[in-house]
């Protein structure tokens, strides 16, 4: 097979993939050559120091931010020749973001939250609704459609925060620490959710600090400096 083709059913493929900041005069290299294929269906934690890349690699991940050099494969598709509107399309279908803060917007209830990322992919209202509501149910909210952000716990925003990343059918779901706000018994419904959605087949990628946390993937990169020191699985 071709070197940087990756295998067929990569649904994501990074090969050498750097990453310079420029500020003023200084540069920074935040990722100095990064690659690994991610195949549909696997359960990835992305683990390392503060400050050695995990968020700059997750943002390349997620088309929100372009590398300087290498090249993104995004289920077979070269992120990297796509304009501003063609990346914001790709993203819009192809992934759902999880985030620590979970990104809610507090004065509207869960379930219009739920259906934005069908508002950009210009879903009729009815099918959005249907759509979000059946999410909803996925991540066990049944019943707690119309309540507002600040009316959830803090482990029910992060299930309402993830029916929106899956409400899409996304290829990947992209989570950057989704426990990170959550206490101990919180933070193990929401990887119990994770484990059964990736069952279902749907393929997580996930920074974490926690090596608990990250015991629940089925595999494990660990990034040092902005290079990738270690890559197990099991
Ligand atoms: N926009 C930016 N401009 C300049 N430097 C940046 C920028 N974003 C990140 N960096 C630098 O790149 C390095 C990697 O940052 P990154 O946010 O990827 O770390 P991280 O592994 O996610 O850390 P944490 O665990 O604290 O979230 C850091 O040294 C950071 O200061
Ligand atoms: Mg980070």
């Amino acid at each position: 097979m071709p070197e940087g083709n990756g295998s067929l059913n990569n649904v994501i493929s990074l090969s050498d993939i750097r990453r310079v900041f420029v500020m003023g005069d200084q540069q920074f290299e935040a990722l100095k050559g990064v690659s690994f294929g991610v195949a549909e269906g696997e359960f990835v934690a992305i683990m390392g120091a503060s400050g050695s890349g995990k968020s700059t690699c997750m943002n390349i991940l997620g088309c929100l931010d372009r590398p300087t050099a290498g090249e993104y494969l995004l289920d077979g598709v070269d992120v990297g020749a796509m304009n501003h509107d063609q990346l914001a399309d790709i993203r819009n279908r192809k992934l759902g973001f999880v985030f620590q803060g979970f990104n809610l917007l507090a004065r509207t209830p869960a379930v219009e939250n739920v259906e934005l990322p069908l508002v950009y992919a210009k879903v009729s209202a009815k099918e959005r609704h249907r759509k979000a509501m059946a999410a909803m149910e996925q991540v066990g909210l049944g019943g707690k459609e119309m309540n507002h952000p600040s009316q959830l716990s803090g482990g029910q925003q992060q299930r309402v925060a993830i029916a929106r990343a899956l409400v899409n059918s996304p290829a990947v779901i992209l989570a950057d620490e989704p426990t990170g706000n959550l206490d101990s018994t919180t933070s193990e419904e929401i990887m119990a959710l994770f484990t059964d959605l990736n069952r279902q087949g749907i393929t997580i990628i996930m920074v974490t600090h926690e090596a608990d946390v990250a015991a629940y993937a089925g595999r494990r990169i660990t990034f040092r400096d902005g290079r990738i020191i270690g890559d197990t699985r099991g």
